[in-house]
């Protein structure tokens, strides 16, 4: 897929999408780094080794990406170890579920901070870069709520519809640079996120489902790919919906 090593950062990549698309980008080729919440280091050790045995190239960096001032040291820490970013998946996010009419003001900033704000704050410290060097693919993970919304996700789906409001932008912005930015939707994969949904809630959204299944982390994986391609460079400004038929539109 690459030409060359490239430089590609998985934010969340420990997560269970996350973890699918380092695999992924590792196992054709790429130098992948992935970003972990400060919180998470221990837990990053374990989950190196098992990746290392996979024998793929996977380095961990740990940084707040709901932070604007870790955000920026952590990426310099990654430019400093690793050399110049090619490949950016803005892939970290949180659920904060409730209706509207329990949701407290916390529970909105956490969300809009962690799954929104943190693409610009990951993003610009590598942009400027991507322009100058003329290559650059971003690929920012929403969701098929932030598409069509979701009872008791107000906080989840405007961070993840704002997600593509930045995709669309900075794919202007870095089109006549060789720097595609795409957004990939996924429907309900299968992950610890969608195991915390109540069982009862959730055989009701799988039911409704056209394929009548969740999706897998390595099918999401396979559409970061398939965006993050070399040879991918005339897609840009893309929602690239992976959802199993859950909204056509
Ligand atoms: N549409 C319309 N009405 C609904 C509804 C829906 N989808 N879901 C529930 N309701 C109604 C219920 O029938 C109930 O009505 P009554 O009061 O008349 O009985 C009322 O709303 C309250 O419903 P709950 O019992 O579910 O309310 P709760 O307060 O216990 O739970 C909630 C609220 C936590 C938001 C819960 O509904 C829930 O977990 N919903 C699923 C949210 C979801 O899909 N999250 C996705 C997480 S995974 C993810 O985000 C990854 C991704 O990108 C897809």
């Amino acid at each position: 897929m690459a030409s060359g090593k490239r430089i590609a950062v998985v934010t969340g990549g420990m997560g269970g999408i996350g973890t699918a698309i380092c695999q992924r980008l590792a196992s054709q080729g790429c130098t992948v780094i992935a970003t972990v919440h400060p919180s998470e280091q221990e837990q990053s050790t374990k989950w190196l080794a098992e990746r290392e045995t996979e024998g793929g190239d996977i380095s961990v960096v740990a940084g707040d990406v709901s932070s604007a001032s870790d955000s920026a040291r952590m990426m310099g820490e990654v430019i400093e170890r690793f050399g110049a970013v090619d490949i950016l998946v803005n892939c970290a996010g949180i659920t904060r579920d409730t209706t509207m009419k329990r949701m407290q003001a916390g529970q909105w900033d956490e969300v809009i901070a962690t799954n929104l704000s943190s693409v610009f704050y990951v993003t610009q410290p590598i942009w400027e870069g991507m322009l100058e060097r003329g290559f650059g693919r971003v690929i920012n993970i929403s969701s098929v709520n932030g598409q069509r919304g979701q009872f008791g996700q107000v906080n989840y789906a405007a961070a993840k519809a704002g997600m593509h409001g930045v995709t669309m932008t900075l794919a202007q912005e870095g089109a006549s640079k060789g720097v595609t930015v795409n957004t990939v939707s996924p429907g309900y994969v299968k992950t610890a996120m969608t195991d915390a949904i109540r069982d009862d809630i959730r055989e009701s959204i799988i039911a409704g489902i056209p394929m009548r299944r969740m999706g897998l982390p390595e099918e999401i994986a396979a559409a970061v790919a398939f965006l993050a391609a070399d040879e991918q460079a005339y897609l840009t400004g893309a929602n690239l919906p992976v959802n199993g038929g859950l909204f056509i539109h």
